[in-house]
């Protein structure tokens, strides 16, 4: 076995970049699975590289056994094995190399490379993957077609499938048979995918626009068939979306998605074989929730989408990774905005972004969206590289507007098709196109941390004229200080005191730290409606009274501001009752009864109210603290909702009834908003968890016909310690049990009870039959939802909250690098609670970093962490 290497973990940096010394345009690769070993041969000719000065071919390799190295036909030694790479010196012109070696997938539990899945054989390649499956330059920069052939047992594998064409395929002795695949479009190597299993298809096909047929296939486990349907759609929809919206077709004669149960993040958009976890494909009313649906479309889109933006066009390093997904999350989002309600997808964008992406901005994992350096590129896969990566997207495309968006684009993919390229000449494509210069707005990759915007207002009634002074500022994070302003599109229209927008929307650019802009005609005092849209990831904060905010509430035209000024209404009362516990709420109580009657009329857009009708989470409220305590945010924000309760309790009643369902399920925007709304009214309605909550819950659940209702009344009930809670919980999970996509979330709606027996319910589930620590899904199921989505016990004042995650990292860490290091961000703004949680904070982190035999991937993260 290829030795592990105990060096100290290094720091790649940006500036350091070099071409690949040797091209490699053709790699041809065979595999011969076995139960207990895999055998790889690669065959790749090599020619120097006239754009590099070096001739010392250096190919990374891990986790291999090394069984035979030929050069041109002939037995090749002439090479030196260190530190994961083999490194030929003065390798020559022109030559081929035939390296055969021995993987084991079957006991690879990091689920990058090739492994196993509940009997099926798949790959992760990127980011680094392809290093675990044979010896190769594995960076994004060196192309290649590829050709591979599969071997494998015909009965346990009869599916066996690569990128692009299928070429041949027969039987072999042994009851042994193969598939021979080729793909030609050269790609960099992190797209690579093998899938051997026994799988059932689900087919279909899409016309293109210039009329070409291309295959649909769907590949599952047995069983899961009826569950496909919506993914198929979806992807149907994204290939249409992608033609309307940015005339990409797609090439090849065959798209394959490919659902497994055992993988590290979401999907994967591998060439022509996209590989996804199955709860991003399978999708059925009675097992998966609304908000799952929009996901399997958001991101069955995603990767779809990537065919064009980082397959086609892809990165040339990995400092560049927001070059393909920062602009696929943002063409995913506007995909969904298209498919469903454009302002209920901006408002759930921006929530997520403000509850994960602000936190991490703020911690001393902060980075910027094209990062400088990094250990392990797979701790960089974060919101900030995705999310905060899609607004700078979003902004370029509010700064040029859509038609020269649209013309940088169609630049963006004739200049680059088929090239490796950097976030600069994405950028540099903008500029071309629009004739605009952009070196102030690339700060925006450089900068790390939320800038923040403070906006006042001046009336001058004798000249008509009002003016809105804005303020920037750049938060110091780690490694960077003394930032510059940036160009920030700042949306703003004007209201009357009565509510009529008297000036539209209008994108002012800010370039300065502070700058005055000023509106003409303005008969009388406006109210400013700042921001619309989010139309810049800023901290906003305004002059702006409570009464100017409920205009803004009511009357705004803007989906997203309207809802925004009701969430910061909502924030400031919160706010008073955690500073003085007998504040004056009656406003806001009142005028939340106002909302309620709004969802008892049948023209109420019913998503977008039951966003309204919900106070901002713990998250959000506590990005707001000088010095976060989850446990008094938690109480002052249900001492609100209790009041809400006992105010509106008939109107809330009605509007549950109002909205019960109508007859058949759908997945239409409205019958999710319906569904939305109705499960708002339930959640205030069970605030207090007596009894009545607990039965009218068991009621809910009792009469559901989908998961929405069904997980709805389970979280009503997850605090709750009345007889119905159990009840519920084991109703629910007998009736699903077979489901693992529905057993997660048993698991996780346990994780996130706010109530004094969280820890012994919680030890019992870590030591369920079904909690499999060696499956992200149910990590992530048990220990993210508690880590992150009860933040109060989390929390908990005994600190036996931090330990449970705290073990769990230490045994990950062994098992499956990539997740151990992602449960370690809950610790990350350690430095932000009180002091007693803060030293146990910090202690549990010690622990984690003193751990024998730590991976790169934990090492990185938590070593900043305590930085
Ligand atoms: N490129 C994938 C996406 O569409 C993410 C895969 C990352 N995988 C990983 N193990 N780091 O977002
Ligand atoms: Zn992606």
């Amino acid at each position: 076995m290829f030795p592990d290497t105990d060096t100290a973990p290094q720091t790649i940096y940006l500036k350091d970049y070099t071409p690949a010394p040797y091209l490699a345009s053709h790699i041809a690769l065979t595999f011969e699975l076995f139960e207990d070993r895999t055998i790889v041969r690669s065959e790749v000719t090599y020619r120097r590289n006239p754009a590099s000065s070096s001739d010392t071919l250096v190919l990374n390799g891990q986790d291999q056994v090394l069984l035979a190295v030929e050069r041109d036909g002939a037995a090749f030694d002439g090479f030196t094995l260190a530190e994961q790479k083999m490194v030929i010196e003065q390798a020559g012109e022109q030559f081929t190399l035939a390296i055969t070696s021995e993987i084991h997938p079957e006991t690879n539990t990091a689920l990058e490379g090739l492994y196993q899945s509940q009997g099926t054989f798949c790959t992760q390649c990127e980011a680094e993957g392809f290093r675990r499956i044979t010896f190769f330059q594995d960076r994004p920069d060196v192309l290649s077609t590829f050709s591979v052939r599969i071997e494998a047992d015909k009965q346990r594998y009869p599916v066996l499938l690569s990128n692009g064409n299928l070429q041949e395929s027969g039987d072999l002795a042994q009851g042994r048979h193969f598939t021979a695949w080729h793909d030609p479009f050269p790609k960099p190597c992190y797209l690579f995918a093998l899938v051997a299993g026994d799988l059932v298809r689900i087919a279909d096909t899409f016309r293109t626009q210039s009329g070409r047929d291309v295959d649909l296939h769907i590949y599952v486990r047995k069983g899961d068939e009826g569950q496909c349907a919506h993914a198929m759609a979806s992807l149907k929809k994204a290939m249409k979306w992608d033609e309307e919206k940015y005339g990409r077709e797609y090439e090849l004669d065959l798209f394959n998605i490919v659902a497994v149960s055992d993988f590290n993040m979401g999907a994967m958009e591998n060439t022509s074989l996209n590989i996804f976890n199955t709860k991003l494909v399978l999708a059925h009313q009675e097992t998966a929730t609304d908000a799952d649906f929009i996901s399997v479309e958001a991101v069955i889109g995603h990767e779809y989408f990537h065919n064009w933006t980082g397959n086609r066009v892809t990165c040339r390093d990995w400092f560049q990774l927001s070059l393909k997904e920062g602009l696929t999350v943002f063409r995913d989002q506007e995909f969904s905005a298209d498919m469903n309600s454009r302002a209920v997808q901006r408002i759930d964008d921006v929530d997520q972004l403000r509850r994960l992406q602000f936190p991490e901005d703020a911690s001393p994992l902060a980075h910027s969206v094209q990062p400088d350096n990094f250990i392990e590129i797979s701790n960089f896969y974060t919101m900030t590289v995705y999310e905060k990566g899609s607004e700078l997207i979003r902004m370029q495309h509010t700064l040029l507007g859509a038609d020269n968006y649209r013309q940088a684009t169609d630049l963006y993919f004739s200049r680059y098709d088929g090239h490796a390229v950097t976030i600069n000449d994405f950028v540099q494509c903008m500029a071309d196109a629009s004739g605009r210069d952009m070196s102030q707005f690339f700060r925006w990759y450089k900068q790390a941390g939320t800038p923040s915007l403070q906006a006042s207002g001046r009336y001058d009634a004798n000249n008509s004229r009002y003016t809105l002074t804005l303020r920037q500022s750049q938060p110091d994070t780690p490694g960077q200080t003394g930032k510059q302003p940036l160009l920030i599109p700042v949306a703003v229209g004007l209201l009357n005191a009565d509510g009529m927008e008297t000036h539209a929307t209008q994108v002012l650019e800010m370039t300065e730290r502070e700058q005055d802009f000023t509106f003409e005609n303005v008969a009388s005092r406006p109210v400013p409606s700042i921001l619309r849209g989010f139309s810049a990831p800023v901290k906003l904060s305004t002059d702006l009274s409570d009464d100017d905010l409920r205009l803004l509430q009511l009357r705004d035209t803007d989906g997203f501001n309207k809802w925004e000024a009701g969430q910061t209404i909502a924030l400031r009362t919160i706010q008073r009752v955690m500073a003085d516990a007998q504040a004056d709420t009656s406003q806001f109580i009142e005028d939340f009864g106002a909302l309620i009657e709004q969802g008892l009329r049948k023209e109420t857009d019913k998503a977008l109210l039951a966003r309204a009708l919900s106070l901002p989470s713990i998250a959000v409220l506590s990005q707001a603290q000088e010095v976060v305590d989850p446990a008094s945010i938690d109480q002052a924000r249900t001492s609100i909702l209790k009041s809400i309760k006992q105010a509106h309790k008939d109107a809330l009643v009605r509007l549950y009834e109002f909205n019960s369902d109508d007859g058949a399920f759908s997945i239409t925007p409205q019958a999710m908003g319906r569904r939305a709304l109705r499960n708002v009214a339930l959640e205030l309605l069970t605030v207090s968890n007596g009894t009545g909550c607990a039965a009218r819950a068991k009621a809910h659940y009792a009469q559901a016909n989908n998961m929405t209702d069904r997980v709805a009344a389970l979280s009503c009930l997850a605090d709750s310690i009345k007889p119905e809670r159990d009840e519920v919980f084991t109703d629910f999970y007998e009736r699903f049990k077979d489901y693992q996509l529905v057993v997660d979330k048993w698991f996780a709606l346990q994780a996130i009870a706010n109530r004094a027996e969280i820890f012994e319910d919680f030890a019992k589930l870590r030591r369920h039959a079904e909690f499999n620590i060696r499956n992200p899904n149910r990590v992530r199921a048990l220990y993210s939802a508690f880590a992150v989505n009860n933040p109060v016990k989390f929390h908990d004042p005994s600190g036996q909250g931090y330990a449970l995650v705290r073990d769990a990292i230490i045994e990950l860490n062994a098992i499956n690098p990539q997740i151990a290091a992602r449960q370690v961000t809950p610790f990350r703004e350690w430095r932000r609670y009180a002091p007693a949680l803060q030293s146990q904070m910090q202690q549990a982190l010690q622990s984690i970093m003193e751990t024998p035999g730590l991976s790169n991937d934990v090492f990185e993260v938590v070593s900043k962490c305590l930085k």
